[in-house]
């Protein structure tokens, strides 16, 4: 069996919302220590809803599929809902990941609770 699933090659080769937004309402930034990746996300929100959504990951495949993958689950949807992503639902998304590979979605996790934290502090 290939160790990574279509979804996860799909997304790491053509990764979705790659990039900044200016004038982000919610910026949140976090790292893996033990593998030194990073990752940030930006969102744009709108009377509580995310209406755009924008990442950079410098990471590895997994990193990046499941950062693609999370601001598609979120993108359009209340923050409440977004704050509620966890990292299983992102991994699941992508039909599975690899067991030892699983911490690269807990980053996309933390990064959308990041800057939704980052959002309401400013609010
Ligand atoms: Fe670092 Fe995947 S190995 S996030």
């Amino acid at each position: 069996m290939a160790l990574y699933s279509d979804k996860v090659m799909d997304h790491f080769y053509n990764p979705r919302n790659v990039g900044i937004i200016e004038n982000a309402d919610g910026v949140g930034e976090v790292g893996n220590a033990k593998c030194g990746d990073i990752m940030k996300m930006y969102l744009k929100i709108d009377n509580d809803i995310i209406t755009d959504v924008k990442f950079e990951t410098f990471g590895c495949a997994s990193a990046i599929a499941s950062s693609s993958m999370a601001t598609e689950l979120i993108k359009g949807k209340p923050v409440s809902e977004a704050l509620e992503l966890t990292n299983k639902a992102v991994a699941e998304a992508l039909d599975g990941l690899p067991a030892h590979k699983m911490h690269c979605s807990v980053l996309a996790e933390e990064a959308i609770q990041s800057a939704i934290e980052d959002y309401q502090s400013k609010k």
